[in-house]
This record gives C-alpha cells, structure tokens and sequence, in this order.
C-alpha cells in the first residue's frame, strides 16, 4: 500500500481549519483511497484548541486517517509535506494600515516559505487561502527557491464558484450545467469574474443572458460588484466571514489539481498560478486565470480572446498585483528566488 500523504493545514484551529479538516479527512480532498496524515500548525497560544480539535478528529475513527500531529514550529509541520494548504494568516484589525497588514503577513509566509524549502517532499503541492492570498503565495514562493514556483498557487475556487451561483440564479438553470466561467486576476475586490467564455447546457452564456435583456450593463452594474463583494455581503447578512464556501473551494482546488479523478471531473476552473507570461502578465506574479488541470499539473487555458471591456478590468487587476508586489518588495519582504 502506498505510504500516507502529509498534509499540513496552518491555521488549523481557526474557522475554515475548523470546516476543512474532517471532509480531508473522509477522503473529500484526496479521495477515498488516500490515507492520510495531519500535521498541523498553529500558533503557541492556539494549540489549546487545536488539541481538542485532534481529539475530535481521533473520535471519528476515520478509515483514511492514519495520524494527526500539531505543531507551532513551522520547520516540524512542513517536514515531509506533500500538500499544502496555508490557511493561518493574520487579520486585518482595526486602526491597522495596509503596510502593517503586508509585513505581518509578510513575516509569517517568509517562515513558512523557508521552512517548505528546507523540508516539504519533492512533490509538495502548496495552495495559499491566507489572505492577501495572492501576494501571500507570491511571498512563499520566493522563500523556497529549491521547489519549482508552479507549485505555488492560491485560492480564486471560492470567487469561481460564487460567478457560477449568480449566473445560475440569473439564467434560472442549476450550476451543473455551467461551465467555462474564469476569475481573472487578484482574489479581491479587483477580480474579473468574466463569463466570455461561459457556457450553458453548451450554449454560449452571454446569449442567453442576453435573451433575458441581461447585458453589460447587469455585468458591470449586477453580477461583477455582486461577485467581487460577495465576502462583504456574507458578512453583513451572516454576521462573519465566509467559511464553509471557503473551505469547499478550498478543498475543491486541491481536487481538481491533484487526483486523476477528480469529484467533478476535468473541468475548467480558477487558480491564481505563477504566471509564464500568459496574456501578457509579469512573469512570476501569482495572477488567476482559467486552467485544466488533474494528477499534479495544471494548464493556464491560452488563447482565449477577451473583450475589450474585459481586458480592461483584467489589466486593472493584474496592476493591484503588480502593486502588491512592489509594497512587498519595498519592505524587504520578497527572498532570493
Ligand atoms: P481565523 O481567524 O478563524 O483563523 C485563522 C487562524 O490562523 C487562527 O486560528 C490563527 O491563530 C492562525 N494563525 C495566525 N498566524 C499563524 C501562523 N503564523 N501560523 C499558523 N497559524 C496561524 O480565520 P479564517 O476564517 O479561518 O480565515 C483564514 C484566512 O483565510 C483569512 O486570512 C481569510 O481572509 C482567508 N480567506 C480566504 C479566502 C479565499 O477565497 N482566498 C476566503 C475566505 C477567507
């Protein structure tokens, strides 16, 4: 039998820790022929909770769990790691500036970068949900010179997934029957959530919306702010943050990417990668783009034509990207890679 893949979740004791560890667990990330084993991360004043959290996970005698460890060292809980997701991430709290935002965030992926690099397994796979997600993979990357940088990726599967519910609800069909919806650009308020090239039951989405006097003008004004501010939203009427979404697209990213059979099957999805200098974007920044991908690998779609609207709002984004890093870089944040 092949030996237990090591995934190690930072910020494990925090809320999406919390609804991601039991379905990775049953075999919902990995598959049901996977055993696995947890190391999780968390800092010295959680570990508390984390404790009882690998109790619980212990009391559910899973099939597929064939250990659970907690650390607040990240060198110890990246030791063999083979997927990799960094949740753990610090707030933004109030009176707190953007820089002072970056370079706390800054200080804790730089760490766990370093400590990826010294002792992840040559086939680690690292997924970053920890928010500025993009810029936080972009710092990791850059501590962990030794891992080829297409293996470093964050989390756009929750933005995907919102675009493909509000086409649904607009066009009055089930998402199931949605496909090539893309996130374009920074998991942030920036994003283009573009349907250009989306389909429904094969026809072309803009069509159909289109038969419904859905046009631009509900893109512009409706569906990309609905889209791009759906965390605010979540917000106001749940009283918190988006949580279970985050953790299913979370785990789903990790699916798609990494097993042969996906749950879902090869599909187009959204992943912020590394760019190679697809659609003209900056080699190296971590921008979301349509991709394929299954078994490790993945594919940014390539020669897809945007509109040009939609070319703009993807420019607008990828140059917060662009900003990002500089902020980063300007703080000395940024390693050797
Ligand atoms: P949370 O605050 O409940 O949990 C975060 C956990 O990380 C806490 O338990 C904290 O102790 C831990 N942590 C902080 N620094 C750490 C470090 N250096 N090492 C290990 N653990 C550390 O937050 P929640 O709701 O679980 O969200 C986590 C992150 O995910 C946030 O940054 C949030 O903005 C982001 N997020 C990203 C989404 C995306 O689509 N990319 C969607 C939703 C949330």
């Amino acid at each position: 039998q092949k030996p237990a893949v090591v995934v190690t979740l930072t910020g494990a004791a925090g809320q999406i820790g919390y609804a991601t560890l039991f379905r990775i667990a049953s075999g919902a990330m990995l598959g049901a022929n996977t055993r696995i084993r947890l190391n999780l991360l968390e800092i010295p004043q959680a570990l508390g909770a984390l404790e009882g959290t690998a109790m619980e996970l212990t009391d559910c005698s899973f099939d597929l769990l064939d250990g659970v460890n907690i650390f607040s060292d990240p060198r110890r809980a990246f030791e063999g790691c083979d997927v990799a997701l960094l949740v753990g991430a610090k707030p933004r709290s109030k009176g707190m500036e953007r820089a002072d935002l970056l370079e706390a965030n800054g200080a804790i992926f730089s760490e766990q970068g370093r400590a990826l690099n010294e002792g992840a397994s040559s086939d680690v796979r690292v997924t970053v949900v920890g928010n500025p997600a993009n810029t936080n993979a972009l710092i990791t990357a850059s501590h962990a010179p030794d891992i080829p940088l297409e293996r470093f990726t964050a989390l756009t599967r929750l933005d995907h997934n919102r675009a493909v519910a509000q086409l649904a609800k607009a066009t009055g069909v089930h998402p199931r029957d949605i496909e090539g919806v893309a996130i374009w650009g920074n998991h942030s308020a920036s994003q283009f959530p573009s349907l250009e090239h989306a389909t429904i039951a094969g026809r072309a989405a803009l069509e159909v919306l289109a038969e419904k006097n859905l046009g631009e003008q509900w893109l512009s004004k409706e569906f990309i702010p609905r889209v791009a501010n759906r965390g605010a939203e979540i917000i106001q009427v749940r009283g918190g943050s988006s949580v279970g979404s985050a953790a299913n697209a979370a785990l789903e990213h990790v699916n798609l990417w990494n097993t042969s059979n996906s749950v879902k099957g090869p599909q187009i999805t959204s992943m912020a990668v590394p760019s190679t200098g697809e659609y003209g974007v900056e080699e190296g920044l971590i921008c979301s783009f349509p991709v394929t991908c299954g078994g490790g690998e993945y594919r940014v779609q390539e020669g897809l034509k945007l509109s040009e609207a939609g070319r703009r709002r993807f420019e607008k984004s990828v140059e917060e990207l662009r900003q990002e890093k500089a902020a980063v870089e300007s703080l000395g944040l940024l390693g050797n890679r």
